[in-house]
């Protein structure tokens, strides 16, 4: 029976990324408290937070020095805006924070509040640089099948992922996707890694010189994919990419939205990866996200062209309310204060071989075809022939089965992009919680399995 607060969540609430129709019967979780790795339901049920909320809460939950910065700044300075040349400590120290620790030189940030944002921010930026350069017909962006930018109109259309253009007329005009850096899926028969990024990074020249290299302007990738179902990607593949990209003057937008501060093993995931861009998106874990907040980074001669323009126009006509908001700079400001005092980052690439082990082993259930990750991030891609690598039907439902599972046995997480279900705990997770987590994963695969085989959707052996 559903709990009075369930019934009024029906009544009232519209659930992103839901089905809206089957939720209409099984109603919501509703979490009511959390510490450390683990929120509690409000019949008191505690669970691991398998995916830190949405890749987001790396300093888990209850954390009270980030409790008593918001509390603090909202004590003294509640809100002031940027606009017009008002500033606030908070802003600026977090600003002069993100250019000390950035992966690349970095010359300005602007700050707004989510990754969706920060990446619409960033094609605007492209553009008026571009105009302020005095090339107008360089302005189409190249994104990849699969990837994971946001759900704004210019952000979903980045986004390579069949679900997030459906009936909402995306992608917009302009906004191009190369191909995925999927080798498992889309790796043939017998080519390496080495290969692989080849031939990719031969697609995405094909691309640039059908579309004509005077249009296109920038290129878009996450150093690890994330919500399309946790890709790493192949051997080669980011210096094979921005070779191509440097030839026709591509400008490189790195979606650190994930990767960013630690989660693959270093603070920002380009370095794992190899990955040099010319501008970074961040957000999630900025904050730990206990406050909404991200940011772009602008390099000098993006920000050059952008004084032109502003000179031309009389204005830098983009912003929003919220861009750098005290409360959310001051939380994101102690975050980054913890990350280095508690060494958080360093204890990542120390806990991430024991993580990756468990996934590993993973990938010898009947149920998964593959199991990858890289630092604490990974996945189970769950296919019905080990063999051919056949994916179950979609309306099959098998990873929201899995996933409904887990939440049984005490595990929160998610099947993204199909049928991968997704690993990505609060980076605080000790090594006796990742035992735990992967235990409770493993039961869950194991009643899917039994599940799946009476309804007989598994192929003969
Ligand atoms: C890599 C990446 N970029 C951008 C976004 C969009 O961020 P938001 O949901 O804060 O708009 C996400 C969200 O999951 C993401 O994973």
């Amino acid at each position: 029976m559903l709990s009075n607060l369930a019934t009024r969540d029906i009544e009232t609430l519209v659930h992103p990324y839901t089905n809206l129709d089957t939720f209409r019967e099984t109603g919501p979780l509703v979490l009511e408290r959390g510490q450390g790795i683990y929120v509690y339901d409000s019949a008191g049920r505690p669970y691991i937070e398998g995916l830190a909320g949405l890749w987001c809460t790396a300093l888990g939950y209850g954390n009270e020095e980030l409790v008593e910065a918001a509390a603090a700044q909202m004590r003294k300075l509640p809100f002031t805006h940027l606009f017009g040349g008002k500033s606030h400590d908070p802003a600026i120290e977090l600003a002069e924070k993100l250019k000390e620790i950035a992966p690349v030189p970095v010359s300005k940030v602007f700050f707004c509040n989510s990754g969706s944002e920060a990446n619409d921010t960033q094609i605007k930026l492209v553009w008026y640089m571009n105009n302020g350069l005095g090339r107008p017909k360089k302005k189409k962006i190249i994104s990849r099948q699969k990837a994971y930018h946001g759900v704004t109109i210019a952000s979903a259309s980045l986004t390579g992922l069949p679900g997030n253009h459906a009936d909402f007329d995306l992608p917009i005009a302009g906004i191009l996707h190369t191909s995925c850096p999927h080798h498992y899926r889309f790796g043939q028969d017998g080519e390496s890694e080495e290969a692989f990024s080849a031939r990719l990074a031969d697609d995405l020249e094909q691309l640039i010189l059908r579309e004509g290299p005077e249009t296109v302007a920038a290129f878009i990738a996450e150093p690890v994919m994330g919500a399309g179902g946790v890709i790493v990607p192949p051997r080669g593949y980011f210096e094979k990419i921005m070779a191509v990209c440097d030839k026709y003057d591509v400008f490189m937008i790195a979606d650190e939205v994930i990767c960013g501060f630690g989660r693959i093993g270093k603070t920002f995931g380009g370095d794992v990866v190899g990955f040099k861009p010319h501008s970074v998106s961040v957000a999630k874990a900025l904050s730990s996200a206990y406050q909404p907040i991200a940011a772009v980074m602008v390099p000098e001669n993006m920000y050059q062209a952008m004084l032109a323009e502003s000179r031309k126009i009389g204005t830098f006509g983009h912003g929003y309310t919220y861009s750098g908001h005290p409360v959310a700079a001051a939380v994101a400001l102690k975050t980054l204060e913890i990350y280095a005092r508690e060494k958080i980052v360093e204890k990542v690439a120390m806990k991430a071989p024991q993580f990756q082990a468990h996934f590993k082993a993973l990938g010898d259930h009947p149920l998964v075809g593959e199991a990858r990750g890289i630092g604490l991030i990974g996945a189970v891609e769950l296919v019905a022939d080990r063999k051919t690598k056949r994916s179950f039907e979609a309306k099959a439902g098998v990873g929201a089965r899995c996933v409904a599972f887990a939440q049984e046995e005490g595990l929160l997480t998610r099947a993204v992009a199909g049928d991968n279900i997704a690993l990505c705990p609060p980076l605080i997770i000790s090594p006796e919680e990742i035992d735990d987590m992967f235990a409770k994963l493993k039961r869950a695969l194991d009643r899917t399995l039994d599940w799946a085989v009476k309804e007989k959707l598994l192929s003969a052996a």
